[in-house]
């Protein structure tokens, strides 16, 4: 019997905890620009009985995904994407975010879209960080929503001297990020197919491990301690949101960004967590 293909980008924990809550018994492949992350998940994956192929790709290069899908794409109709690939402010320079979080992560969802299953899904993971930012006008979050991709990193919102630091970066990224599922989501529906996103707060994985170590370390520690779930969140949890947004039971469920964060968000604007005045 065919098995529906899902194509899963990034092969880090957030990635392996969806693929391994929904990808049983579908043919799995697994982008990720370093191959040993990319070999070491599919191995532990295989090992467990999943049918995963390690593929290398980068995510911000559009003839990368095209490469990714077209592999894909020898297995059969792309059924479910997931999007977990990305870089983070302590990872990377400005430039670097840009390209990867937020053009590539816009270029996958476009070609994906071409080309996705009917009654398919997919989902991508921005961040909470996206919702500390203050608002941006209603013309600048319609410019990051539907420039056309190869346009997006000349907006003069994105230009180097309008981006303060790699936080102001993946930001911005990760606010298109949520504004490009609106906007997608609209034309996977043409295809009879879903798309969403998930904003986690702070989940324990190499990328936050890193932040931990990084400029902004005692600023995280500081904010999974005081939020209301008063501790860092796990893959798993990701997981199983990504579950519900996979499966039919969230078939009313498209274009929209589930806030994953133990609360951090809400206390920073109204608890604890508010930054000083
Ligand atoms: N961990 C957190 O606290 C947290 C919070 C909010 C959002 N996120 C987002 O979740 C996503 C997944 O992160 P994670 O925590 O699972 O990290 P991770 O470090 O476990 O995995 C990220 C993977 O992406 C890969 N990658 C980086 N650049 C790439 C590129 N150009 N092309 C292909 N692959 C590339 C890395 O090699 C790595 O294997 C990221 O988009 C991240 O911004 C994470």
């Amino acid at each position: 019997m065919k098995k529906d293909v899902m194509i899963v980008t990034g092969a880090g924990q957030i990635s392996m905890a969806i693929a391994r809550r929904t990808g049983f018994g579908k043919k799995i492949v697994l982008g990720d620009k370093n191959m040993d992350n990319c070999n070491a998940i599919a191995k532990t994956m295989a090992d467990a009985g999943f049918d995963v192929e390690p593929f290398q790709m980068d995510l911000s290069s559009r003839e990368s995904i095209l490469a990714m899908i077209d592999k894909a794409l020898g297995y059969g109709e792309i059924k479910y994407m997931v999007n977990g690939a990305g870089v983070s402010p302590s990872q990377a320079p400005i430039e670097a975010i840009l390209k990867v979080d937020l053009y590539g992560t816009a270029v996958l969802l476009e070609e994906v879209g071409k080309v996705i299953a009917e009654g398919g899904a997919g989902i991508t993971i921005s961040s909470q960080s996206g919702w500390r930012m203050p608002q941006l006008s209603p013309e600048e979050d319609r410019q990051l929503a539907m420039t056309p991709t190869e346009e997006l990193l000349d907006l003069d919102i994105l230009k180097r001297e309008n981006i303060k630091d790699t936080l102001h970066a993946y930001q911005m990224a990760k606010r298109c990020n949520e504004k490009r599922v609106m906007y997608e989501c609209t034309r996977w529906a043409e295809r009879g197919a879903r798309l969403n996103d998930i904003a986690p707060g702070i989940i324990v994985t190499p990328l936050a491990i890193d932040e931990f170590n990084g400029p902004r370390g005692d600023f995280y520690k500081n904010m999974f301690a005081k939020c209301p779930a008063g501790r860092p969140g796990t893959a798993d949890e990701m997981a199983t949101i990504a579950e519900f947004l996979l499966s039919d039971a969230a078939s009313f469920v498209t274009g929209s960004t589930f806030l994953a964060d133990g609360g951090a968000t809400a206390s920073y604007y109204y608890g604890s967590l508010q930054p000083e005045k």
